[in-house]
């Protein structure tokens, strides 16, 4: 149910300089998801009837991932006078005339900012018909924030950024975490009188809370229950202090979801993966992307998945895998590297030191050992023996190879594609096939080997091996 009273700006204009990055500050990534994502899902769950996101460095690369993110996201595009009090005033220009309610403001650097916080403080705002509501939080070290200025009663009586603060203010540790709600009509009344005659040379945001106050409107401050919560990225540091956060918080959610997860620490989850009850993540696993992992699945350790499908009861261990399906009860690696494309069917097996590619592993079927198949089908209860190479590629174009269904493969194949083995074929150790075989069929194509007597006593005289050959005797 849309609230035709809120409204929300995101700010995402700024340069995000600290970064010292090509990319747009609010484009780095938090477990999987652009930070300015997580802005707008916590967004968009608060049901706004308008979204507007303020844009201008880096403008099409932001408006591209966003309106990706949030279809009905609108843009107002910052002009040169700089400063978050000058982009909201342009967001509140975007909000249709008639529009009276509450303009909720966040920023695009803040990801960690649950909805639940949000909402208790449109409540508190309209509990006291507020003009502005201020989310404030007590930092241990204040540095960078806006501090909160308070009357010797305690009463909100406006912000000082830390450029333009005083010794004495820049010992508060309370601080603005960028995050208010505003009634329209007090933005639209004071954003236009703010002026650019601070340390920054910008229109502050910050300024209109004072103004407010001086005008006897009402004026409050809810501190976030954590700290954290409000703690805005705007170095790499801190880029990776928010991701540590954001994983805690999925890491926790999907424990207490019913997974198993031995080593939180060294387990990334990203915000988009989805995990059954009953899976287990060991010590250094990293599900990824849109990865899907079914009811009693056991991962790691040491593994990465991105974008993968993990069946039920399947066991997959140091393994690298990206767009690869696995079926219930198969088993992959220790060390495989699952390239897109791979599928393997129900109880399969994909072993160790085995790369796959683009290629179908039926039921049951097996590569158990130090293998490259690449655009192969395999049917249903077959054996790749070890050490075998699909040759998929002949310089120019891509071969499939077809095996059929309970194939027996020897040890060091080479499969020359396109070649297909049939149903219940078998073939020699070494093998190199380069010719289809037909169902049932062995198929050798090694040159019969060749035995020389004596060879090491007459070319090799007096060595370890010559010695060694003849102290048997024979
Ligand atoms: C701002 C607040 C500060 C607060 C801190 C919390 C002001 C003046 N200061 O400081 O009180 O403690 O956030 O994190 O508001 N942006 C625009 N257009 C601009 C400038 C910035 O859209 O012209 C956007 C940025 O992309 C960012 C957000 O506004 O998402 C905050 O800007 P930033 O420069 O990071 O402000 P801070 O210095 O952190
Ligand atoms: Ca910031």
């Amino acid at each position: 149910m849309t609230d035709p009273n809120l409204a929300i700006i995101v700010l995402a204009a700024g340069q995000g300089t600290r970064m010292r990055s090509r990319q747009p500050k609010v484009l780095h990534m938090i477990a999987g998801r652009p930070m300015l994502g997580h802005v707008l899902v916590t967004a968009r769950a608060l049901e706004p009837a308008h979204v507007i996101a303020v844009v201008r460095h880096e403008r099409d690369a932001v408006v591209a991932i966003a309106a990706e993110l949030m279809s009905e996201l609108v843009f107002v595009d910052q002009d040169d006078t700089p400063g978050t009090g000058r982009a909201v005033e342009l967001a509140v220009e975007a909000l249709p005339p008639g529009f009276e309610g509450d303009v909720v403001v966040v920023s695009g650097d803040v990801p960690l900012l649950d909805a639940a916080t949000l909402a208790s403080l449109i409540e508190t705002h309209r509990g006291v018909s507020a003009a502005a509501t201020l989310l404030s939080a007590v930092l241990e070290d204040a540095t960078g924030y806006g501090r909160v200025l308070r009357n010797a009663t305690g009463i909100l009586e406006g912000i000082v950024e830390q450029r333009d603060a005083t010794p004495d203010q820049a010992r508060i540790t309370e601080v603005n975490s960028g995050t208010y709600v505003f009634s329209a009509a007090a933005l639209r009344e004071q954003l236009p009188l703010i002026g650019t005659r601070n340390a920054q040379g910008e229109k502050y945001l910050t300024d209109v809370v004072g103004m407010l106050r001086a005008a006897g409107a009402t004026v409050t401050a809810v501190t976030a229950p954590q700290a954290w919560m409000v703690s805005g990225v705007n170095d790499r540091v801190q880029l990776a202090e928010a991701s540590r956060r954001m994983n805690a918080l999925i890491v926790t959610r999907w424990q207490l979801d019913g997974v198993t997860v031995t080593d939180p620490a060294t387990t990334w989850i990203d915000a988009d993966v989805v995990l059954a009850e009953d899976v287990e993540l060991l010590p250094g696993t990293q599900l990824r992307g849109a990865t899907l992992v079914a009811r009693g699945a056991s991962i790691g350790p040491d593994t990465t998945l991105v974008d993968c499908e993990i069946g039920e009861n399947a066991v997959v261990k140091r393994t690298d895998a990206t767009l690869a399906v696995i079926g219930a009860g198969a088993t992959v690696g220790p060390f495989a590297y699952l390239r897109p494309g791979t599928y393997l069917g129900a109880d399969g097996k994909i072993g160790t030191f085995v790369e796959t590619k683009n290629s179908r592993i039926g039921a049951g079927s097996k590569v158990p050992h130090l293998s490259y198949i690449g655009d192969t089908t395999v049917g249903e209860g077959s054996n790749i023996g070890a050490g075998t190479i699909t040759a998929n590629y002949d310089g120019v174009t891509k071969s499939p190879t077809v095996v059929g269904s309970h194939v027996r493969t020897g040890s060091h194949n080479v499969f020359v594609a396109p070649v297909t083995i049939g149903d219940g074929a078998y073939t020699g150790a070494g093998t190199v096939v380069r010719k289809d075989v037909p169902a049932g069929a062995l198929a050798i194509s090694i040159a019969p080997q060749r035995n020389m007597p004596g060879w090491v006593e007459e070319n090799r005289a007096g060595s370890a091996a010559a010695s060694a050959a003849e102290a048997t005797g024979e």
